[in-house]
């Protein structure tokens, strides 16, 4: 083969491109209904938005980023993640003077360079929200229920919602130093990647992966006790609101994100059969980036789904997309009346498909069944002189006699128009 995609990037081909269509429509019509608006940003930014706000030590700006520098030597950085465009456009474009809270939404896709593995691509895509303008954590409660809605809509069972708090400028510095405490004595048995986090993030090694990690962390206190009062306040809030909504989450405490730009609320969707790369979506509170990025004090929170985690949740069972009607011909007459009626057919909105040459009846039936026509209607010269068809439908195998005209054929087929 002279070429291939690049390794990590993959084409999306139908029919799983029928089931992202489906998952992007009721996202919209979810979203709608809380009243988010849409925002489409580039994929291609200054390298800058990204360091300044995920922050110079985390994993994404250290070792992922498909960063270069175009024909003008400025150093650009395809996007990995949606909220840093985001709070970079809203400062821009003065977002903040509309009537608040303001709620927006994206999708598309986001570039990371890790090791490809289950779960895991170079790109990947993702559809996110971002809410802001209240630090109520009433918006919080609101946004995590919009995502749960969300997911319960397309159809996710076997998923667990995490919550935490990560504190703010003022109790994350004091918990760090309580973390590092702790782990300074057994350091020496932590996985490299911690050694160089206990410098630098040490908070990331709440939630590293690997087993020894997890044994050797277990007796450092949790953040949940050690929060300012007002951050104490508002994840008890929080729960509150969730509790009201009828939201089931669980806290860990060792949820800690790995970009540097949350503030107080964490959250983390998992699903229970996706392995090690298992959060289907992911968000948080951001105190002061929109600040830090130029703008007002003006706070938000958003999360994001990863398209591709959540397809392999609900992909199973959606394989059946075809025609809802494959019109079959036999001779000439026949054949132009099956023309004229595919076009008829269609702009009623029906999926309507028919043969391109003038093959057998047998052959013409054998690629209705191959392209999984929902019904099929056969024309002859016995049909056309009756002006009668007979809709035969191919799941039930029931057939029903109507009138040869576009609009008696719509009233028997109407249940099978393609709903995405
Ligand atoms: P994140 O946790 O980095 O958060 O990514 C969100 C989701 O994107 C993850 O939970 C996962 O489903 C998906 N994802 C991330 N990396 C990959 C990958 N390499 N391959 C496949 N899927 C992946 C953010 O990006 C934040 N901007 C979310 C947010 C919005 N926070 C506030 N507002």
């Amino acid at each position: 083969m002279k070429y291939k995609a690049l390794k990590g990037i993959c084409d999306i081909l139908p029919p799983e491109t029928y089931i992202w269509q489906h998952i992007e429509s009721v996202a919209k019509e979810v979203f709608k209904t809380y009243g988010c608006k849409e925002i489409r940003l580039p994929i291609i930014e200054s390298s800058e938005i990204f360091i300044r706000s995920i922050g110079e030590t985390t994993d994404i700006v250290e070792k992922e980023m498909y960063t270069f520098q175009d024909k003008a030597g400025r150093s650009v950085t395809m996007r990995p993640e949606g909220t840093a465009p985001f709070v970079r456009a809203f400062v821009e474009h003065s977002l903040h003077n509309e009537p608040s809270p303001q709620k927006y939404y994206y999708m598309g896709p986001m570039f990371r360079y890790e090791r490809p593995q289950a779960g895991r691509q170079r790109q990947f895509h993702q559809i996110g929200i971002e809410a802001l303008g209240t630090d109520d954590p009433k918006i919080d409660a609101e946004v995590i229920s919009m995502l749960m809605a969300l997911l319960k809509r397309i159809g996710l069972k076997d998923i667990e919602l995490e919550v935490n708090s990560i504190g703010c400028g003022i109790c994350r510095p004091e918990y760090k130093t309580v973390v590092k405490d702790f782990l300074r004595e057994n350091l020496e048995f932590f996985c490299e990647d911690c050694k160089r986090r206990y410098e630098i993030n040490p908070l990331r090694i709440l939630d590293c992966k690997v087993e020894g990690c997890i044994g050797r962390r277990q007796a450092v206190p949790s953040i949940v006790n050690l929060l300012c009062d007002d951050c104490k306040d508002h994840f008890e809030e929080l729960q509150h609101y969730l509790q009201l909504l009828n939201v089931s989450y669980r806290i860990n405490p060792n949820l800690v994100r790995g970009l540097d730009y949350y503030t107080r609320t964490a959250f983390e969707v998992k699903g229970k059969s996706l392995g090690a790369q298992n959060a289907v979506a992911a968000g948080g509170r951001y105190g002061s980036l929109v600040e830090e990025f130029g703008g007002p004090a003006v706070s938000g929170i958003g999360f994001a789904i990863g398209v591709e985690r959540l397809l392999s949740l609900v992909s199973e069972g959606h394989n059946d997309y075809g025609p809802d009607i494959f019109l079959c011909f036999l001779g000439d007459e026949a054949e132009k009346k099956s023309f004229m009626l595919t076009n008829e057919l269609r702009a009623e909105g029906l999926w309507v498909e028919t043969a391109y040459d003038k093959s057998s009846l047998r052959s013409q039936m054998r690629r209705a069944d191959r392209i999984k026509a929902k019904n099929v209607i056969v024309m002859g010269e016995e049909e056309l002189k009756k002006k009668k068809v007979i809709v035969k439908n191919m799941a039930g195998k029931e057939e029903v006699e109507t009138v040869l005209e576009g609009a008696e054929i719509i009233k028997v087929v109407q249940k099978d128009i393609l709903s995405v």
